[in-house]
């Protein structure tokens, strides 16, 4: 078969990785790509929302699968626009519909879903400039910290977390009078705040039967001992320790289950890769968020980790045939230390050389990249904040995180940082 992947993030490269490794795969293109996906497919200049374009490129390529990376084109409708042409409604695209991909683009449908069908998250209210008012009066009240998300997509910045009423009240203000975030903040979330271990599972649907395809948690501060700005994520490790077989029976029951029912009776078109960001908490396991995707850095984790090859579970997910497919794991540990830019999450710089060492000795450890891109004369260059994501396995979290770092003490960009201690709670 052969596939397109879109994006061009270290997810990318890993489930590149993983699919060029499928007796199933022929020939493999990625758009756009980065440095790493070049070494293994071919890249494609090509938007991974110009639909018009894709299409072009799927016929004049024989596509058999597009594999849709990051929200964007899933909630502009990806899924949509290929199934209604004849000529591309045989590609199995992995990511849902328009209408179901509102469980990522919409915290406010996400939260009516949760509450339908009875799946566990924290109590809300929303609010528009139409109860303005109800709404400040609501913060006032509200137990702190308060948690305000922005409706819409915000680039991963359209959640806050409030520890005064006054900051929560500007907060509140900024979103739906200021328009932060656009239309994205036109419609505000205020959320109770859930205190636990957060942690991130992953399943494979059609929207009828589903596969846990694996699990992990994601470092997302800046700062080693979880301190600083929030960023998309600066390690994982997978397996976590505390989910074992009875917290994953319990989630299957109290989440998975309920959401997969819950797409069927209210008809949400779902094929593709369900992201439940999750919240241990004292009595219960809650969600914090869906995403119609997997996570970065998390795929580069449980895709090293799964045994089972993805491009036979794709063609399970299209034939209804997911059930039947025997999901295998890793016996070992595995983790992944993301370099950033210098002054990533703000302002960095790009293109800059990237100095990397030649591990194709070491089965134990990859490199995956991430913010790439080849130059002319074949050097890599810094092109993103996040830059690279080293992956290994080990025993232990501790050893594998170990060799990761190893790697990145032989690596170097201008002003790399990377954090020491991912995983650190599981030593
Ligand atoms: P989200 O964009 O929904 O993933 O939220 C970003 C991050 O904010 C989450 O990963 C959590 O760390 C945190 N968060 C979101 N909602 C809550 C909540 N209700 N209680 C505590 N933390 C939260
Ligand atoms: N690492 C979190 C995400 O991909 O959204």
């Amino acid at each position: 078969m052969n596939i397109l992947i879109l994006g061009s993030g270290g997810r990318e490269h890993a489930l590149a990785w993983k699919v060029s490794q499928s007796y199933h795969c022929d020939k493999l293109f990625i758009a756009p790509g980065n440095a790493g996906t070049a070494t293994l497919g071919s890249n494609v200049a090509i938007s991974v929302v110009d639909f018009a374009a894709q299409k072009q490129f799927c016929l004049d390529n024989h596509i058999n699968i597009v594999i849709v990376g990051p929200e964007e084109p899933l909630v502009k409708g990806i899924y949509d626009f290929y199934k209604a042409d004849d000529a591309l409604i045989n590609i199995i695209v992995v990511g849902p519909s328009a209408n179901a991909a509102q469980l990522e683009g919409s915290k406010s449908f996400a939260k009516t879903f949760m509450l339908k069908h009875g799946i566990p998250t924290a109590a809300y209210a929303e609010f528009t400039i139409g109860n303005l008012q109800e709404g400040k009066e609501y913060i006032s009240r509200h137990t702190l910290p308060i948690v305000l998300k922005a409706d819409g997509l915000a680039a991963g910045k359209g959640v806050v977390i409030s520890q005064t009423h006054e900051e929560a009240l500007q907060v509140f203000e900024d979103m739906i009078v200021g328009k932060q975030f656009g239309e994205a903040s036109s419609k505000v979330v205020i959320e109770e705040f859930l205190d636990g271990i957060e942690i991130s599972v992953f399943a494979l649907t059609n929207g009828k039967d589903y596969q846990i395809i694996g699990h992990a948690k994601d470092y997302k501060r800046i700062g080693e001992g979880d301190k600083g700005l929030n960023t998309g994520g600066m390690g994982c490790v997978s397996p976590v320790p505390f989910a074992d077989n009875a917290f994953m029976n319990t989630i299957e029951e109290t989440i998975i289950k309920p959401t997969i029912n819950g797409l069927k009776e209210d008809g949400l078109e779902y094929y593709g890769f369900v992201f439940f960001g999750l919240i241990k908490c004292k009595d219960a396991v809650k969600v914090i968020e869906y995403n119609c995707r997997l996570g970065d850095p998390e795929t580069e984790v449980i895709l090293p980790r799964l045994e089972t090859d993805l491009v036979a579970l794709f063609a399970a997910m299209d034939n209804g045939t997911l059930e039947d497919v025997n999901i295998n794991f890793s016996d070992n540990s595995f983790a992944t230390v993301v370099a950033v830019s210098g002054g990533y999450p703000g302002e960095y710089k790009k293109h800059l050389p990237v100095s990397l060492p030649d591990i194709s000795f070491k089965e134990d450890s990859i490199i995956f990249h991430a913010g790439t891109i080849q130059h002319e004369d074949n050097t890599v260059l810094t092109n993103g904040g996040r830059v690279l994501a080293v992956t290994s396995e080990g025993k232990t979290i501790k050893d594998a995180v170990e060799s990761s770092l190893a790697i990145l003490e032989d690596t170097s960009f201008d002003e790399m940082y990377y954090r020491r201690d991912i995983g650190y709670e599981f030593e």
